[in-house]
């Protein structure tokens, strides 16, 4: 398998696959704007550090532990077909299943300035119908330079419209989370999911002090990280996306997942996600196509 991902979609010196440890296939980019890598089992974004940048942007735990059927803690989960619990049914996965089941190369390539492109499409199973009964084509691409650009794109190839909820849940690599502020999202207005679910309204810059989980909603807007410690601020700008989540688990509950760095991992991330879910919920008529596209930059200052 991993000869013929070579032969067929590998970039000489630029796009490698490889088997990892737990047997999973990564796709490993290194050209002259940055490195990257991406999981086939979830489409899964691993890491992504720009040439310009010392540390990573892309955050990573140092305790996850690949594994067939499991998600990857860090990267650029993609959550689909539907974001947070299913609205129904306890019993299917939390953010949706496209995170943790096959994904299948379809086209690789180079980018005029030489950012390397991949396209992913996530291969459906009985137990993917089963959750989710309707035809449609799920795509990643991924362009990895000096930006790194997502682009998350279903095409509905079925007979009736269908709802989808959908998010790009990229962690992002920080100094520290005390010492850093999100700009963007000032007067939105945001589901609190810390203690209950309550409809609040963003007073200014966001600073962080505890656990924080809030779905800002009907916002498209850029948001901007502004990191102090690691003296450079990362540009989230999106379309297709009306809502964004940010979220860190803070010192308890990153103890009880278990995965998220020990000691203090949590304190080098934040998650930016660009998102449609609750109010923002897409629907995707018959032959119709939406694409949410999420752009990420770092600059230092
Ligand atoms: C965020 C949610 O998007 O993802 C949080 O808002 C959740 O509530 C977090 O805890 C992590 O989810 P998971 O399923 O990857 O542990």
């Amino acid at each position: 398998m991993i000869t013929a991902l070579n032969t067929q979609f590998g970039i000489n010196g630029q796009l490698t696959f490889v088997e990892d440890a737990s047997g999973l296939v990564v796709a490993q980019i290194d050209n002259a704007l940055c490195r990257a890598s991406l999981c086939l089992q979830g489409a899964h974004l691993m890491s992504w550090q720009p040439e310009s940048q010392t540390v990573p942007v892309v955050w990573l735990s140092r305790d996850t532990k690949p594994a067939a059927g499991k998600s990857i803690r860090g990267g650029a989960p993609v959550c689909w077909p539907w974001f947070g619990a299913h609205a129904s049914d306890s019993a299917f996965p939390g953010h949706g299943f496209a995170r943790t089941v096959p994904w299948r190369v379809i086209e690789s390539g180079t980018e005029p300035d030489g950012a390397t492109r991949l396209t992913l499409r996530l291969v459906p199973s009985d137990k993917t119908r089963m959750q989710w009964p309707h035809d449609c084509n799920l795509d990643l691409t991924v362009i990895a330079g000096e930006t790194l650009r997502m682009e998350l794109s279903t095409e509905n190839t079925g007979a009736s419209d269908f709802v989808i909820g959908e998010a790009l849940h990229t962690y992002l690599q920080i100094g520290d989370i005390g010492a850093v502020r999100v700009t963007g999202l000032e007067g939105c207005e945001y589901w609190d999911k810390v203690g209950g679910s309550n409809l609040r309204r963003q007073d200014g810059d966001i600073v962080f002090s505890g656990e924080t989980d809030r779905v800002y909603v009907n916002t498209a807007a850029q948001c901007v990280i502004h990191d102090d410690k690691l003296k450079r601020r990362i540009y989230i700008a999106k379309s297709g996306s009306l809502s964004t989540v940010v979220w860190t688990p803070w010192i308890e509950k990153a103890n009880k997942m278990g995965d998220m760095g020990q000691p203090d991992g949590w304190r080098e991330m934040v998650c930016i996600e660009s998102v449609n879910a609750l109010e923002n919920v897409v629907t995707v008529a018959a032959g119709a196509r939406h694409t949410m596209i999420v752009e990420y930059r770092a600059e230092s200052v």
